[in-house]
């Protein structure tokens, strides 16, 4: 038996200490949040892409009363910049969450079936796509999908 150990490197900025693309992004998605339709769980969470030719997408969660049929942030966003610009390569995902009047403090990292999809669009994309997970104060930066998704299922 052997072990086999999965690490996964989080760069922690502080909202200051990123660039201005990043933050312009943070700010998409934070701004997003407003657009979520949450009203099951009141956490609203929004999402911004950044696209190779520069578009920048943005979404935000959408419930449904039968639950299993709302939509993450995510989810939302990528598929949208997927139908909008079908072949342009993702660059950047931002994630922004809001909440009981405040963005929350700790950032929120997307949902399993999410990162499934995001890992997609990476592939498709030929180059990891940066993840940006914004709390409050701080952002973590994930350099590309499969930091939050080892031992992907991978059918292509
Ligand atoms: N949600 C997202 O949109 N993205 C995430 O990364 C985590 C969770 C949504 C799903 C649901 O509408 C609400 O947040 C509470 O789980």
């Amino acid at each position: 038996m052997e072990n086999k150990i999965i690490s996964t490197k989080i760069e922690v900025y502080s909202y200051n200490e990123l660039n201005d693309t990043d933050k312009n992004l943070v700010e998409r998605a934070k701004k997003a949040t407003e657009t979520s339709y949450a009203p099951y769980s009141k956490f609203n969470v929004g999402a911004a892409v950044l696209l190779e030719n520069g578009e920048i997408i943005s979404g935000s969660n959408q419930e449904n009363a039968a639950f299993p049929s709302g939509t993450c942030a995510e989810r939302t966003t990528i598929f949208y910049a997927g139908a909008r610009f079908p072949g342009v390569r993702f660059c950047k995902l931002a994630i922004a969450a809001f909440t009981e009047g405040e963005f929350i403090d700790e950032p929120i990292s997307p949902c399993g079936a999410c990162r499934q999809a995001i890992l997609e669009y990476e592939k498709l994309g030929g180059q990891p796509i940066e993840i940006l997970l914004a709390g409050r104060n701080k952002v973590y930066k994930l350099q590309g999908i499969r930091s939050l998704l080892p031992l992907s299922f991978e059918e292509f």
